[in-house]
């Protein structure tokens, strides 16, 4: 296994953690087969290495089929970051660990504007409407509903070479400068293109990817079906706009 090799032949074998992301947020939108890191885990807990989730994009319900994207691996891991959506705009961040883990940061640490009750209350009120309006629910519905509504014009659009996502993380890869010979390269200079096209149907979305080439769709959690129409409106127009050639 590749871990294995990188482990015995890329470290001293005295690895502190792995951090992870469930499905890689700027990195593209990259998702791993469920159980990926269940199995990372099973070789990193030879090594003491902790395994920390890192949930700051794919928390509090985004990815629609679990509240937390580690839930589609099969393990609790060590530690779990998050911030963003916690507070729903108002600055809020947090870490959850096992407290023998968090009895072991002996160091002084303090922030100024650690714990504000201000940030404390955002992210209680945001926390009681996502759980209490099911929006990990309405994630995998409306992600359903924004992946379904996008299919046909990308399967007809040569240069988008990949629709993919789970619930409401979805990702168009868009790829190649010759139609014909069904080129897979990354073609940032069209994801640019594409973006500047969506904005002018007012409708911002956001860019990703090793390549720059991978365009993130990530509307709010409490999205409407009539708001995920009017974007996949706007992204069909914005594709026609460009051509598909
Ligand atoms: C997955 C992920 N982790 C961490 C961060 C950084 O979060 P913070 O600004 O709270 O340090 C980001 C910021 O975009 C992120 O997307």
């Amino acid at each position: 296994m590749d871990l294995q090799q990188i482990l015995d032949t890329a470290t001293t074998g005295n690895v502190a953690c792995l951090i992870f992301e469930p499905i890689q947020g700027v990195g593209g939108f990259a998702i791993p087969p469920d159980g990926f890191y269940g199995e990372m885990s099973k070789v990193l807990s030879n090594y003491g290495t902790l395994l920390i989730s890192d949930e700051v994009q794919t928390g509090w319900g985004r990815t629609g089929e679990h509240f937390w994207g580690y839930q589609a691996h099969g393990i609790t891991p060590d530690m779990l970051t998050f911030a963003k959506g916690v507070g729903n705009g108002i600055t809020l961040a947090g870490v959850v660990a096992r407290s023998e883990i968090m009895e072991n940061v002996t160091a002084l640490n303090f922030s100024t504007f650690g714990g504000n009750p201000l940030s404390a209350a955002a992210g209680l009120a945001t926390f009681r409407e996502v759980k209490g309006k099911d929006m990990q629910g309405n994630a995998l519905d409306m992600g359903k509903r924004l992946k379904s509504g996008l299919e046909k014009i990308v399967s007809t659009t040569s240069w988008i070479g990949d629709l993919r996502g789970r619930g409401l993380m979805v990702a168009l890869e868009i790829v190649g400068t010759d139609s014909s010979s069904g080129n897979t390269e990354p073609y940032p200079e069209r994801a640019a293109e594409f973006l500047e096209a969506c904005k002018d149907h007012g409708l911002l979305l956001g860019k990703g990817g090793a390549y720059g080439n991978v365009i993130r769709i990530t509307p709010m959690l409490n999205a409407t079906a009539s708001e995920i129409d009017q974007g996949i409106e706007a992204i069909s127009a914005a594709i026609k706009s460009i051509g598909k050639s």
